[in-house]
């Protein structure tokens, strides 16, 4: 076991699992999935999906690790429940894989960061994103990228996560709401309103089991759910706190920096004639930078952007591989050090074809947020409604009478909505995989 260490200060605890929710997540898979799938009728699912099986999911890992004070696989162990080690197994392999990816997306974070000081997106946006997302210079800085975050693991500075993510969380509130009001004043902005907050009806009755593996995989990536983040992160925590109210507060904060997000990005998209679906993954880079390169000061602006999105990337990074660590740390004899730069490493090798290629990092990304993460917040949602329900009650109603008045709901949403819910999802997920597998390879 590692030694236990417990959050220094109240609200480090929350900050840091801000921190590590709040990132590549809600600013950039936020908004180009909503573009992909039909705007507004994306965000009505995604926000729906949050309420019925986020917020339970992410109580079902908070209780877990609190009560177990373990990591993700040790946890079962703790609780008497050895069989259910392998979800904190499956935790561990969706963290390989989304590391390997979300780094390099962290890669093109730098280059834009550089970008901006030099000037190099000011031509051509869309040209300059193709140039930064594949290619050999994508692995050259996935690697710079993936080197910050296995430091900071390794030196386990967390006070200096914990005051990044202090700053970081309201800079990004603050810069999003600035971006957003002068997305308001631009052309396109009206046009993009009604694409992105009113909802056809139609559209979505028409094609809700193709929205919502999507909206169910982003609801569970952007919370950090699925994958034993919040379980490890809740295993440093007293008893003395409100589960329900940190939840509460992890919740809204997400979901609505997102939201901030596809304020901004949606009125730039509109506006430079771009359709909202067909950036794909370059959306939201393509678009800001065009943006950037139009206002006054811009670069000084995005550069100042690229820098917070960099620091929440980082946050949430460093987050996924504390999670694969602490279980090679708990599980074998291996050294913290020695076991960081080896998974890193060995991340970073498993990321170089989504390096290359955008077909891959999308190959990636839906098979672990889609399937993988699915199928880790189903299973633990059973596990706290229908395996260990009365110690799941205890644990939520510990120092908080709302808690203890909401959870036998709470374990009933678990025993049975999210289970239902998260199946059909994973069914019409592993139906969408196979057919993207068949599109894109055959
Ligand atoms: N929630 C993070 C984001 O939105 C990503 C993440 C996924 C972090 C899974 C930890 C675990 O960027």
């Amino acid at each position: 076991m590692a030694s236990r260490e417990s959050w220094a200060t109240r609200i480090g605890f929350i900050i840091a699992a801000v921190g590590s929710a709040v990132g590549l997540g809600n600013i950039w898979r936020f908004p180009f999935l909503t573009g992909e799938a039909g705007g507004a009728a994306f965000l009505v699912v995604y926000l729906g999906l949050v309420a019925v099986v986020g917020l339970p999911v992410l109580l079902a890992e908070l209780v877990i690790g609190r009560r177990s004070k373990r990591n993700p696989i040790g946890a079962f162990d703790a609780l008497g429940k050895p069989a259910w080690k392998f979800i904190g197994g499956l935790g561990a392999l969706a963290g390989l894989i989304i590391l390997s990816y979300y780094s390099v997306v962290g890669g093109w974070v730098i280059q834009y960061i550089i970008g901006s000081l030099t000037g190099g997106y000011v031509a051509d946006s869309e040209a300059f994103f193709l140039d930064v997302a594949m290619g050999w210079d994508t692995v050259a800085f996935d690697f710079v990228f993936m080197a910050i975050v296995a430091g900071i693991v390794a030196l386990g500075i967390r006070n200096g996560l914990e005051r990044a993510a202090k700053v970081m969380v309201p800079s990004v509130i603050v810069l999003l709401v600035v971006l957003a009001a002068y997305g308001a004043t631009l052309d396109g902005a009206s046009a993009a309103y009604s694409y992105y907050l009113s909802p056809d009806m139609e559209y979505l009755t028409g094609n809700f089991f193709s929205i919502l593996p999507d909206a169910a995989g982003q609801a569970f990536f952007t919370l950090s759910l699925g994958m034993g983040v919040m379980i490890t992160y809740a295993s440093y925590l007293g008893e003395d706190r409100s589960l329900l109210k940190d939840s509460g507060y992890i919740v809204v904060i997400d979901t609505a920096i997102a939201f901030l997000a596809g304020l901004v990005v949606f009125p730039f998209l509109f506006t430079q004639g771009i359709e909202p679906g067909s950036g794909g993954a370059g959306a939201v880079f393509i678009s800001l930078a065009a943006a950037f390169a139009e206002l006054p000061a811009g670069n000084l602006i995005g550069a100042v952007f690229f820098i917070m999105l960099g620091i929440a990337a980082l946050t949430s990074a460093f987050s996924i591989l504390e999670v694969v660590v602490s279980f090679v740390i708990d599980s074998t004899d291996i050294e913290r050090t020695p076991a960081t730069i080896v998974i890193a490493a060995s991340i970073f090798v498993i990321g170089i074809p989504t390096a290359l290629d955008l077909t891959y990092l999308d190959l990636y990304d839906k098979f672990a947020n889609n399937i993988l993460l699915i199928l880790g917040g189903m299973l633990l949602s059973i596990f706290v409604g229908l395996v260990y329900a009365d110690g799941a009650k205890a644990e939520l109603s510990e120092g908080s009478p709302l808690g203890a008045s909401i959870a036998p709901i709470w374990v009933l949403v678990s025993a049975v909505v999210v289970p239902v819910v998260l199946a059909i999802t994973l069914y019409f997920g592993v139906v969408e995989y196979i057919e993207f597998l068949r599109e894109s390879f055959l």
